[in-house]
């Protein structure tokens, strides 16, 4: 069973094919950050038009790369939903006129449905039921994962998003866009504790978030004030610190409370080296196993698209549709706990 997996729910056009008994067989990937750099975030519209742009050169490509060819492929997966619904449409649409032409199914993909199953490509892969900690640069969540498509949300966030704390913090200290990693590469050399930033809801008793006092806090030390390299770096060290800290104690308290012994850790800041290396001293500590995607799969690729179709289609022999219908839409907004129950 060869899926080709079309991503096209933000600033990243990712194309992959992922052959249920071979495995992931070739990927590629388009980022658009150099088109928003000068804007400071993603503009819709432009990303919308950029996927047009990329998305058939890099779906040859991947098919050369693998040596397949079209008529080789048994199903297209792509992200319906949530994202930015401009750019979500022009992926919908190549995956569904593919699938017409080609008489096979079309598969509208959950995208956070995509990241949590991600570390499931690597091996090993964790065992379900797992404690997820789902951390992107629109979602942070705690949930409970029982099975494909069966996903309990235990906690999230208030108000911003971990990656968006990333991202806002950054642009506070002048560094560009996605802040994620620009801050993991100035807090190298700045010194955490240096000045104190607050841990917001550490000490809450629940499974939840809050992320925007933090970037308040933040736009205090900033304001008004030349801050030298240094400086700079010294709040990307505490800043990376507290959300990790956070992060941390929250997962911590998810798998005490599920009495699980496996968490897996996706999106866009699992990619932090800071986490990952906290996280798994802690997993030891603990007596609890940690998992993560390989890093060019914590961020937005196709290879999870692909991947989570095919768990999909194993799992649910016959409950997908032949062939694409042409009649399709794409859902910006989609709470990943209404997903149906695929069953083993
Ligand atoms: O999962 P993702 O690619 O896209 C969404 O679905 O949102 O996540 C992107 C987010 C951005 O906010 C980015 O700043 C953050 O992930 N990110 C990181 C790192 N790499 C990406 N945050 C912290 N450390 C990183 N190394
Ligand atoms: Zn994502």
């Amino acid at each position: 069973m060869l899926i080709l997996g079309i991503e096209t729910s933000c600033d990243e056009t990712g194309i992959a094919l992922y052959d249920g008994a071979r495995g992931l067989l070739a990927h590629a990937l388009y980022t658009q950050v150099a088109l928003h750099a000068e804007y400071g975030g993603v503009v819709p519209e432009l990303a919308s038009r950029d996927h047009i742009r990329r998305v058939l050169p890099l779906t040859r490509e991947v098919l050369a790369r693998a040596g397949a060819a079209l008529p080789d492929i048994n199903a297209v997966a792509y992200t319906a939903g949530p994202g930015l619904a401009g750019a979500l449409l022009v992926g919908a649409g190549v995956a569904q006129g593919l699938a017409w032409s080609l008489s096979i199914p079309a598969i509208g993909i959950h995208h956070l449905e995509g990241h949590l199953l991600a570390p499931l490509m690597e091996k090993p892969a964790p065992e379900f039921p797992f404690i997820a900690l789902l951390v992107s640069g629109g979602h942070t969540q705690l949930m409970r994962v029982n099975g494909v498509g069966q996903y309990e949300l235990l906690g999230e966030t208030l108000d911003d998003a971990a990656g968006e704390a990333f991202d806002k913090t950054a642009q506070l200290l002048g560094l560009g866009y996605p802040g994620g990693p620009q801050i993991a590469r100035l807090a190298e050399t700045g010194r955490a504790g240096q000045l104190k930033l607050p841990r917001p809801m550490l000490h809450s008793h629940d499974l939840d978030f809050s992320f925007s006092g933090l970037k308040t806090a933040v736009m205090l030390q900033v304001k008004d004030r030349a801050l030298d390299t240094q400086a700079k770096a010294d709040i990307a060290a505490e800043f990376q610190t507290a959300v990790v800290d956070v992060l941390i104690a929250k997962s911590l308290a998810a798998i005490e409370q599920s009495g699980l012994a496996r968490l897996v850790v996706a999106g866009g800041v699992g990619a932090n080296r800071e986490l990952r290396v906290n996280l798994s001293a802690a997993g030891k500590r603990s007596g609890f196993e940690v998992f993560y995607p390989a890093p060019e799969f914590c961020t937005d690729n196709g290879a999870m698209i692909a991947f989570a179709a095919a768990m999909r289609l194993q799992n649910s022999a016959g409950a997908v549709s032949p062939r694409g219908s042409g009649n399709f839409s794409v859902r910006p907004r989609w709470d990943l706990a209404s997903l149906e129950a695929v069953n083993p």
